[in-house]
């Protein structure tokens, strides 16, 4: 074998179906032998005794620099990043909001211009329908983005005000346009027209506190819209992915379906595995924890568990809004506008390998699915992304199992000073973050310089997509 560039040795792999002792070589950009590498010669050998070797980890649900609900968040592209690649993420996808008058294809290609000049991570996105004032020209841009490399869309089935909410007929149209196409639309599931009529009604009533959002969009808001949604899916056929669910009941829903053979996935959050409506109160404290859906159950968070665990649930998305709490503070005087989302692509795969592998016996081959592998399956990056393989991109995190980490936002990375987990500590920390064979984070220290992340061309493969699970 020629001498390779990077070996990773003697850490504990987490390969395709399998989870051996054993050696990474890497060749340029790419891994080109996974075993024993015991007689090769490279430029850099790695030490991986001790630590568990993943690919690196895909975060399917990320805003940065999304302006929302009024606020816009501090953090740009490059800080928020770096505190990805420190909490163990090597892509991003994110989500483009198209402007009214602007098309799929403008709002796509403008916000990858903003993270090829900062991003330090590899990133692709998902374009935000929002302008429904001609369906032909959504149908076309579906097109276009899907052309340009990105074959994921998303809509939402809430936020009135924010001139976001789609309703069922353009639900409809969009998903039965995914499926001629062969793209993925996704999905915020909450039933705006009560949802939203609800709050409305609190904030009458003069209950404008942070405790009220959990009443005015209970369990029943989110599952009426996941019903909705899987009922337009099968109606269409459109390959489907419900964001963020956060109810005991929402993934069983869905379950269901895929059972049936539909591809239909879910994704859920950190904070709704591990962070309850308790939270809401008081009221002082509340308005950190305004996102929507709204944090839940004890009950829920169990159910979530169990349904990633036996794999009713995909994938987890960060949902990342780096908010700071002044920006919080600013709107706390009516739950109803306080900007909805938290910080969190840093602590999404540590917080997962916690509370799932060290707490619940998650295995480490559901972790790495469940951060990884599965969102490059169903958003076309896979093999390229989400495997320890020769031939796929040499994205790769150490994590130490016995590094012992503070979620308080000072020890943290994230552009912001609001932690929702403030007061916790997490065992299990990534040590070294490698992109495309580069060591870009070591012992939290980012190695590298803003604009090193790459746009990666997506197409979903039918095969690869149902071996989601
Ligand atoms: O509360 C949330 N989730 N904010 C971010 C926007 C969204 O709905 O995903
Ligand atoms: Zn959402
Ligand atoms: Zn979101």
């Amino acid at each position: 074998m020629s001498r390779l560039d990077l070996v990773i040795s003697g850490g504990t792999v987490v390969g395709p179906g399998w989870v051996a002792e054993t050696d990474i070589g890497v060749s340029g950009e790419k891994i080109v032998h996974v075993g024993s590498l015991a007689s090769a010669s490279a430029e850099k050998i790695v030490d991986a005794r001790g630590k568990i070797v993943i690919p690196g980890g895909i975060d399917p649900h990320t805003h940065y620099e999304l302006y929302f609900m009024g606020a816009k968040p501090k953090e740009t592209w490059d800080i928020g990043t770096i505190a990805s690649a420190i909490g163990g993420t090597t892509t991003t996808i994110d989500f483009a909001p198209q402007e009214k008058g602007e098309s799929l294809l403008a709002a796509t290609k403008k916000q990858m211009a903003r993270a090829g000049q900062l991003s330090v991570i590899d990133f692709t996105t998902k374009p935000i329908i929002s302008d429904f004032s001609d369906m032909g020209r959504v149908m076309r841009g579906m097109k276009e983005t899907m052309e340009y490399g990105v074959p994921g869309f998303k809509v939402f089935m809430i936020y009135r005000h924010q001139g976001w909410m789609a309703d069922d007929w353009i639900l409809f149209q969009v998903m039965r346009r995914a499926k001629e196409l062969g793209g993925i639309v996704t999905i915020h599931a909450e039933n705006g027209f009560i949802g939203e009529g609800m709050q409305e009604e609190f904030v009458r009533d003069g209950k404008v506190e942070p405790r009220y959002h959990g009443q005015a969009k209970p369990n029943l808001v989110e599952n009426l819209a996941i019903q909705m949604a899987v009922n337009i899916a099968e109606i269409t056929g459109a390959r489907t992915y419900i964001v963020h669910q956060s109810t005991r009941e929402g993934h069983e829903i869905v379950a269901q379906y895929r059972l049936r053979g539909l591809p239909v996935f879910v994704e859920t959050c950190p904070h709704y595995l591990v962070l309850t409506d308790e939270t809401f109160d008081p009221p002082e404290r509340g308005i950190y924890y305004m996102c929507s859906p709204p944090l839940r159950k004890k009950e829920d968070i169990e159910a979530l568990w169990s349904g990633l665990i036996v794999g009713k649930i995909q994938t987890v998305g960060s949902d990342h809004v780096a908010f700071t709490k002044s920006q919080k503070e600013e709107f706390a005087g009516v739950f109803t506008k306080i900007p909805n989302g938290f910080p969190g692509s840093e602590v999404r795969v540590p917080i997962i390998f916690y509370e799932g592998v060290i707490r619940r016996g998650m295995s480490l081959a559901r972790f790495v699915d469940v951060v990884s592998t599965n969102a490059a399956k169903i958003f076309g990056l896979y093999p390229r992304k989400g495997v320890i393989a020769p031939g796929s991109d040499a994205d790769l995190v150490l994590i130490d199992p016995n590094r012992e980490h503070s979620l308080n936002a000072e020890n943290l990375h994230m552009g912001t000073d609001l932690s929702v987990y403030e007061g916790m500590s997490i065992k299990g920390w990534p040590s070294m973050t490698i992109l495309r064979g580069r060591i870009i984070v070591e012992n939290e220290q980012f190695l590298g310089k803003p604009g090193i992340g790459k746009f990666v061309k997506a197409q979903i493969d039918e095969q690869i997509l149902h071996s989601a699970r």
